[in-house]
């Protein structure tokens, strides 16, 4: 033991310098990636009786936050396309939280009659719906078109979620106080609607695909938050973060791609911090009366300016009900 003890006195003393720095560089790295990790949702409450339905809730963050929300006691309704991973998730979701009440549902927000279909079923089965989290989500992939052929991104991350809450509304304000959370993204802040090609034929770009439906997120819950006043059903944006998960399947999808990103996997959420603001929006206590609102790191933010054109959010709600058929 005193050998040992010596040996490490003097290996100090002999690479002093090194081992400072690798002392050093070390903390610093632990509390870069703690600081890099951001919020954390710190609320207790409880959802006994409650019941949750998420989109996209078989992998990445979408299963994360289905897990906390079941291990609050919710009912966790799972709606998603691929029924075999959805329903090995719900499985792990059951372990992990220990609580039994989880459940599949089919839902290909490419589809309006797969929406609708949803709807009915939950309609038919469910007595309640507490917390609506619409965090399914295509991100960059090519010029791909929904069912009824809108643009794939806008599609799925806007219109199919537009039709989904507009159809659950009656179920959300009977069970009120209750709630609707957007996944949208700090992408927003790159994104421009032009309300004269919504499904970008003439000149289709993926990533401002991918930004332009992130603003339509942040101004759907601006719009739909006023369409709500008084009924005891608040609306939440959120940024969750650059999160490993398999959305950016179409980002990375080579390998070259893959080696260059490898050493920023480091910088990256996992997904259970990336989930963390999804959480909070959904049961924070401290956010019962806000509504409408842009969240990121569990914390209220500024959107960009174009996420509180109100005008635009009343066109966009116009301009996504009639194409979705509601108007
Ligand atoms: C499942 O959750 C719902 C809503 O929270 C509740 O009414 C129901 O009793 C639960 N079912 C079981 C089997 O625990």
């Amino acid at each position: 033991m005193q050998d040992y003890a010596n040996a490490v006195k003097e290996f100090v003393e002999d690479h002093y310098t090194g081992v400072t720095f690798v002392l050093i560089t070390g903390v610093g790295l632990f509390g870069f990636r703690r600081w890099l990790a951001g919020g954390v949702c710190r609320s207790k409450a409880r959802l006994d009786g409650k019941t949750v339905l998420i989109t996209g809730g078989n992998t990445g963050i979408g299963k994360e936050t289905a897990v906390d929300m079941a291990k609050r006691g919710a009912r966790v309704i799972l709606a998603c396309r691929d029924m075999s991973r959805a329903h090995k998730a719900a499985e792990e979701i059951r372990k992990r939280s220990g609580n039994e009440n989880v459940t599949v549902k089919m839902l290909d927000l490419a589809s309006l009659q797969s929406v609708r279909d949803l709807v009915k079923d939950v309609q038919q089965s469910e007595q309640r719906l507490d917390i609506l989290i619409n965090n399914a989500g295509v991100m960059m992939c090519p010029k791909w078109h929904t069912d009824e052929g809108f643009e794939m991104q806008i599609g799925v991350n806007h219109l199919g979620h537009f039709l989904l809450t507009n159809l659950l509304l009656d179920l959300l304000k009977k069970s009120a106080p209750s709630r609707i959370v957007n996944v949208a993204s700090v992408a927003h802040e790159r994104g421009k609607i032009n309300f004269n090609d919504i499904n970008m034929d003439k000149d289709y770009d993926p990533y401002q695909s991918y930004y332009r439906s992130k603003l339509a997120n942040v101004l759907f819950t601006r719009e739909l938050a006023i369409k709500l006043r008084d009924t005891g059903v608040t609306t939440y944006a959120l940024h969750p973060g650059v999160i490993r998960t398999e959305l950016g399947r179409h980002v990375f999808s080579n390998l070259w791609r893959k080696l260059i990103i490898l050493p920023f996997y480091f910088f990256f959420k996992n997904p259970w911090q990336g989930a963390q603001t999804t959480i909070y929006c959904a049961v924070d206590e401290s956010l019962k009366h806000s509504s409408g609102l842009y969240y990121s790191d569990c914390a209220p933010k500024e959107t960009a300016p174009q996420g509180r054109d109100d005008v635009a959010a009343r066109r966009l709600w116009d301009l996504s009900a009639s194409m979705v058929g509601l108007a």
